[in-house]
């Protein structure tokens, strides 16, 4: 089993919805006994709390299953998982800061994006709803992508 894990600052915006659209993904690919996804935030403002109403919002759109308690990324997680996934430039940083260390299979989410590599997952709290559905687009080619890539390295 390949375990993913999305990281993002509050785990309510961007990486409870990198999860959603990813488990979907994977079911309908037919690799859910293969890959299976979890997010987690650098912050712990959020622990327990449900996605961000958007957040649920625009998966509720796009007809993507959401449902997530807010957690905070631990040190161990670096260890549980075989891919970490950051939103941004400052998750990865304090993915490494919280790890002591730099995570095998620690990337950028955008690493993959085929419109754009390497940038960041723009963070939409602060902004209105069409900040989360252009999170939605970006997370839905990046997330394809990455899908692809695992399937090919991992000879899924
Ligand atoms: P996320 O968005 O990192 O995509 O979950 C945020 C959620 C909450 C806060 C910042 C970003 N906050 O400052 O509380």
């Amino acid at each position: 089993m390949l375990n993913i894990l999305f990281v993002c600052l509050g785990n309510i915006c961007r990486s409870p919805l990198a999860e959603a659209i990813f488990n979907q993904k994977v079911k309908e690919r037919g690799l859910n006994q293969s890959i299976k996804a979890d997010s987690a935030g650098t912050a712990s403002y959020h622990i327990g709390e449900d996605p961000d109403s958007r957040s649920i919002q625009v998966a509720v759109k796009h007809g993507v299953p959401i449902a997530h308690k807010g957690r905070q990324y631990h040190f161990k997680d670096a260890a549980t998982f075989d891919y970490i996934l950051a939103m941004d430039a400052s998750n990865h940083r304090d993915i490494i800061h919280a790890t002591s260390d730099r995570p095998e299979g620690l990337f950028l989410m955008r690493d993959f994006d085929p419109d754009g590599q390497g940038g960041d997952v723009p963070d939409p709290y602060y902004g209105g709803e069409d900040g989360f559905e252009k999170v939605f687009q970006i997370l839905d080619r990046s997330i394809d992508a990455f899908l692809d890539f695992l399937v090919e390295k991992h000879h899924l």
